[in-house]
């Protein structure tokens, strides 16, 4: 095994530790799906392969949702497995995460597109649906209630401040992925995903009797 391949064997077992049964939809087998998925994209791409695999394990570490306080972790780490490109993936990182529907996406490299479409694609579809529910549930919030409308978020500190209910979250998030997709295997495999949730949706509202 040469070094590149010992720090992602190294990384995947430390994330795998860290999140293991993290009950939200963020633990390991997501990690794990975004980088495969990740990984598949930047092939097409003609990514660097290492820095994508690298970014894509480490996405979620120091995500706000679970550090209100911020978090160090990715960076500590990988300078613990003396990583030469961590300044290159800190910026993949920090440049992937959803900060709000009237947010516009920060400017990235082609691998930051890469892991950006893999970890939307699995916010979407029936996984999508799945973690957004295991996520609001977690967090105590309701499913629907039809009083209270969504919001489009202006700035990152309205939208990880809001309290909405989970129907909520696919008008806030969810269903504005499919445009915001960057490579053409993201925007492709996005169409069936994103018509997957519509279809719930349609099929929520009727059994609710509330159809919009
Ligand atoms: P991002 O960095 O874009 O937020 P993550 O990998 O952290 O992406 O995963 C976000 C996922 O967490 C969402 O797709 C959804 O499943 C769940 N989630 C986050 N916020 C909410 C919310 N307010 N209601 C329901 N699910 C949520
Ligand atoms: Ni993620």
């Amino acid at each position: 095994m040469n070094l590149e391949e010992q720090r992602r064997v190294r990384t995947q077992d430390f994330v795998r530790g860290l999140c293991l049964d993290e009950p939200t939809g963020h633990d390991w087998w997501h990690i794990d799906r975004v980088r495969i998925l990740a990984l598949r994209i930047g092939q097409q791409e003609g990514a660097d392969l290492h820095l994508t695999e690298m970014a894509a394990l480490l996405h979620d570490v120091d995500d706000h949702k679970f550090n209100p306080l911020g978090s160090n972790k990715a960076k500590t780490w990988l300078s613990t497995v003396e990583e030469p490109n961590i300044e290159q993936i800190i910026a993949i990182i920090e440049s992937i995460s959803f900060k709000g529907a009237g947010v516009t996406d920060m400017p990235m490299g082609i691998e930051g597109c890469c892991v950006q479409d893999a970890d939307r694609l699995d916010a979407m579809g029936a996984i999508g649906i799945a973690r957004a529910f295991a996520y609001g549930g977690h967090m105590g919030r309701l499913l629907f209630d039809p009083s209270r409308g969504p919001e489009l978020h202006r700035d990152f500190q309205a939208y990880k401040s809001s309290q909405g209910h989970t129907i909520n979250h696919f008008h806030e998030k969810l269903l504005l992925l499919k445009d915001r997709m960057h490579t053409s295997m993201g925007k492709q495999m996005a169409i069936k995903r994103h018509q997957f949730m519509v279809d719930f949706l349609d099929e929520f509202m009727d059994e609710w009797g509330a159809k919009q």
